[in-house]
């Protein structure tokens, strides 16, 4: 039919226009919310220097961290409209486009980073990665960032400790349940606030970050006391729009995608290394304690934030989150 021509035509004229207008290099923003020395940040910048070694005449990627261009509420829909092409948020900010990415905010559900890896390089995990195709989202790898430690101004070494305290959560529901389990008031906020906000008292901590956004964020100069909680984890996904990403040159889109496979690879190496160094800094700079908890403590910080895991189950899928349990072997 003629209907069906035309849409051939218009399909196939695309990709060839675009390639035709492409003598400039293809611009491809990534933006981001956090410092160079953190996982993300290196691998951002690890990024850049692979494509401009070996895509440079084609493909110029230019990196925005810090919440310099965007934060990530804005940087989300950036992605939907193409003013940036490329973000790693971490899951916690997806959950509005995904029910079953929530599953990476649920409380001790991972022992540690290499469970979560087992997690996300099998089947659940790569379901997870495409489940925001419907609105346009492509998942290209999963980046780590660490494990989640709770920070205030009082010691927090059990549950009562966090009574009626302001924290700061990402914009993630999971999160918030954890936080009013714990009879505090969980606040939403823009990762860029959140030292003002710590300094001004407008929260009175955090419900759990890792050692290299604290460190980095300087949260320690306002957080008299952390506690090694590892209750939950920082993992981010890659991801890009994905008509814009369908639209690159076969070749292209090949090559950046073998170069992230590698990028992907030195940040998930590194990732464990760099926030324990965090950590090393934070203890060094002094003025902050670091607490660690003993098995009794942390079994009953487990005890109340767990019965977030049963109330979302249905929501995130049962399948998945015993999958995420066994990685854990
Ligand atoms: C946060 O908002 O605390 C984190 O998601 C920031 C980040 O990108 O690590």
């Amino acid at each position: 039919s003629i209907v069906f021509a035309v849409g051939c035509v218009v399909a196939l004229a695309l990709p060839g226009q675009a390639m035709a207008a492409n003598s400039k290099p293809i611009v491809i923003k990534f933006s981001h919310v956090v410092a160079n020395d953190t996982p993300k940040g290196q691998g951002a910048q690890l990024l850049q220097k692979l494509v401009k070694e070996k895509l440079g005449d084609k493909v110029k990627i230019e990196v925005y961290p810090n919440s310099s261009l965007y934060d990530d509420t804005k940087g989300l829909n950036a992605l939907l409209t193409g003013d940036v092409q490329l973000l790693a948020p971490s899951m916690a900010k997806l959950g509005q486009y995904s029910s079953s990415v929530q599953l990476f905010d649920l409380p001790f559900l991972f022992d540690n980073l290499e469970a979560v890896t087992r997690f996300e390089e099998g089947d659940g995990g790569q379901k997870i990665l495409k489940s925001m195709q419907g609105h346009n989202i492509l998942g290209l790898a999963y980046w780590h960032n660490g494990m989640r430690q709770m920070t205030a101004n009082e010691p927090l070494l059990t549950p009562r400790d966090a009574r009626g305290m302001k924290l700061r959560v990402e914009p993630s529901n999971v999160l918030a349940a954890q936080i009013n389990e714990l009879h505090a008031v969980p606040r939403k906020m823009a990762f860029g606030e959140v030292y003002q906000g710590m300094q001004t008292g407008v929260v009175d901590g955090q419900g759990g970050n890792t050692w290299s956004n604290i460190y980095s964020q300087k949260w320690n100069e306002v957080q008299s006391d952390m506690t090694e909680s590892n209750n939950g984890v920082l993992d981010y996904m890659l991801i890009t729009n994905a008509k814009f990403w369908k639209g690159l040159p076969d070749d292209v889109r090949t090559q950046l995608d073998d170069i992230i496979a590698q990028v992907t690879k030195s940040v998930n190496d590194k990732a464990g290394e760099l926030n324990q160094q965090a950590k090393q800094d934070i203890i060094d700079a002094g003025g902050t304690e670091v607490h660690e908890l003993d098995k009794a403590q942390l079994k009953e910080w487990r005890d109340a934030m767990t019965p977030v895991v049963e109330q979302f189950s249905d929501e995130i899928g049962p399948d998945l989150i015993k999958a995420a349990q066994e990685s854990n072997q």
